[in-house]
């Protein structure tokens, strides 16, 4: 699709968050089974029920719109997605592995956590208040999401006995 305005831009951005959603749920089922920490394994199966939610509100945001659902997710979100499969993959000792999924989980809810912030002050410039707001909850999402996986790797390091010196 050719891009030419500011409402364009945002059907690019929400068809790409769509599209990058709906790869992170399977994703994050196989991050909890690779996941040796409880708490970790805990937060990624609660991220992947957020992440249900997300797709939902993303596909009102779509219906809003009067959008079909189509996308492709972005080359930036690719790359991130191949290194957490590297990562899944990967054998390595528990606490590593743990943190080494938590590096590569952060790395895409930031990716995400700006995809979303874009969109928002997009559609917030637009004046399209619901889709601006349904846009709100997923960013929020991602922002607590985030925030849970510091203090898990916080706590991991801890555990192994290299607290973290802030
Ligand atoms: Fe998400």
């Amino acid at each position: 699709m050719a891009i030419e305005t500011i409402h364009d831009l945002l059907i690019t951005e929400i068809r790409d968050l769509y599209s990058t959603e709906q790869q992170l749920v399977p994703l994050l089922g196989r991050m909890e089974s690779a996941a040796c920490n409880n708490q970790l394994r805990l937060a990624f199966a609660k991220h992947r029920q957020d992440t249900l939610e997300q797709i939902e509100r993303l596909e009102s945001i779509l219906q809003l719109m009067n959008l079909r659902h189509e996308g492709n997710s972005s080359l930036a979100m690719n790359g991130l997605i191949l290194r957490m499969k590297a990562a899944i993959a990967e054998s390595m000792p528990e606490s590593v592995k743990d943190l080494a999924l938590v590096a590569a989980a952060q790395q895409i809810e930031h990716v995400e956590m700006s995809a979303y912030s874009s969109a928002h002050i997009l559609s917030y410039t637009l004046g399209l208040d619901e889709v601006t707001n349904l846009l709100q909850e997923n960013l929020e999402q991602e922002e607590q999401a985030d925030m849970i996986l510091s203090e898990i790797s916080a706590a991991i390091l801890v555990a192994a006995g290299k607290p973290l010196e802030v």
